[in-house]
């Protein structure tokens, strides 16, 4: 008996030593995300709790492009046909109210706010135009439109309990910690033939709802799905997204893929053809573009592969000096 004791301990110590080296290989993109303290992470109020005067009517209506933006924006919309037939929901779940489901809890504390991207001061209004020309690759809405004022209305309503100039944990996408290789498409293909192939196709281009309008299982590449200038287009971003929501329906608590797989499969997806979008005057200080975006010119002398894949050890070292 004694015997088979010091051979757990052994066991156990092996294990251990064999965790430490595998975790001193990744280095954490943002620490302060990695802490997944469930208890303190925000969730947006549901529908019923949208009050019943006007201004509730207004919330509603938001929520409703938000969740159906398709049937009042796509391609046969009711109110204009401005956008690729996919809805903010498909990316932003639950209508903006899921825990690292690139939710819009920080939206109303911390807009209008200065962004790298465009280089300017952004308001509510500018942040939605640019998810609906890059994410939806169609056109903006006027910014006194009734569509935009309920899109607002509902954001608004939705960060109403946050502090001004606070972003509650959980909000947006979490920043999966670096790999120390490159992320692999070829794994990421395996993985995806695996894991979403029987939602979203072995072409991608996901299932259309049994109404026609918009999507069962959303495109993830091709003429239909967001373009070269989104977000998602950046591969930390995808895989952030990936790791806590799919396949869907997982949530953060309950992840299926490893941080790895997740980072292989958004290099495969984003190796794949999609619409393109003139981004020029993107990033106008080239020392703020992010570390995965996968356009150049750069400040650093790294190509655009490895920004596109990384390994991004390097570079970070490099950007601290
Ligand atoms: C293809 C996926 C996709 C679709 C569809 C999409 N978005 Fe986004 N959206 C993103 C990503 C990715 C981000 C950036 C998240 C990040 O970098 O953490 C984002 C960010 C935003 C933000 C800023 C959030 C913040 O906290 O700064 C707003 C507002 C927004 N989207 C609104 C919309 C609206 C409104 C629609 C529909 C008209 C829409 N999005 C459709 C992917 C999408
Ligand atoms: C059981 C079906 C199912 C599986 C399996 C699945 N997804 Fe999804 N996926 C969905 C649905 C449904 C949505 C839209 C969610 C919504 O609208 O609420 C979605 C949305 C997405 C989106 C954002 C919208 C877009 O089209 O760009 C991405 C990215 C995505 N899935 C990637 C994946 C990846 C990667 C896998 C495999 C790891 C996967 N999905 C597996 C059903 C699935």
């Amino acid at each position: 008996m004694k015997k088979i004791g010091y051979l757990l301990i052994i066991i156990s110590l092996l294990i251990g030593i064999a965790n430490f080296f595998f975790k001193s290989e990744t280095i954490p993109a943002i620490a302060t995300n990695q802490v997944m303290d469930s208890a303190n992470c925000w969730t947006g109020p549901g529908p019923y709790q949208i009050p019943t005067d006007s201004l509730g009517k207004q919330i509603q209506y938001g929520r409703n492009l938000i969740a159906n933006t398709a049937y009042y924006l796509g391609p046969a919309g009711i109110v204009a046909h401005q956008t690729n037939g996919m809805n903010c929901q498909n990316c932003h779940l639950e209508a903006g109210t899921k825990p690292w489901g690139n939710n819009y809890g920080a939206v109303a504390s911390l807009y209008p706010k200065y962004r790298d991207r465009s280089g300017k001061i952004e308001s509510i209004e500018m942040r939605v135009n640019d998810c609906l020309q890059r994410s939806l690759n169609g056109q903006p809405l006027d910014s006194l439109s009734k569509e935009m004022l309920a899109i607002k209305a509902y954001f608004l309503w939705l960060g109403k309990n946050i502090p001004k100039g606070t972003k509650p944990k959980g909000t947006g996408i979490q920043d999966l910690a670096f790999l120390s290789r490159a992320a692999n498409p070829i794994e990421g293909k395996i993985l995806y033939t695996n894991a979403c192939l029987k939602c979203h196709l072995a072409n991608g281009q996901g299932q259309a709802a049994i109404d026609g309008i918009g999507y069962m299982y959303p495109p993830l590449w091709g003429e239909h799905s967001y373009n070269n200038a989104a977000g998602l287009f950046r591969i930390s971003r995808l895989a952030g997204f990936i790791k806590n929501n799919m396949p869907n329906p997982v949530n953060y608590h309950h992840p299926i893929l490893s941080n790895e797989a997740a980072w292989d499969i958004a290099a495969y997806i984003n190796s794949q053809p999609r619409p393109s979008k003139n981004q020029d005057a993107d990033w106008p200080n080239k020392a703020k573009k992010p570390i995965d975006y996968p356009y150049g010119p750069y400040a650093d002398s790294f190509s655009e592969m490895q920004h596109k894949y990384g390994p991004y050890d390097a570079i970070v070292k490099a950007r601290k000096k």
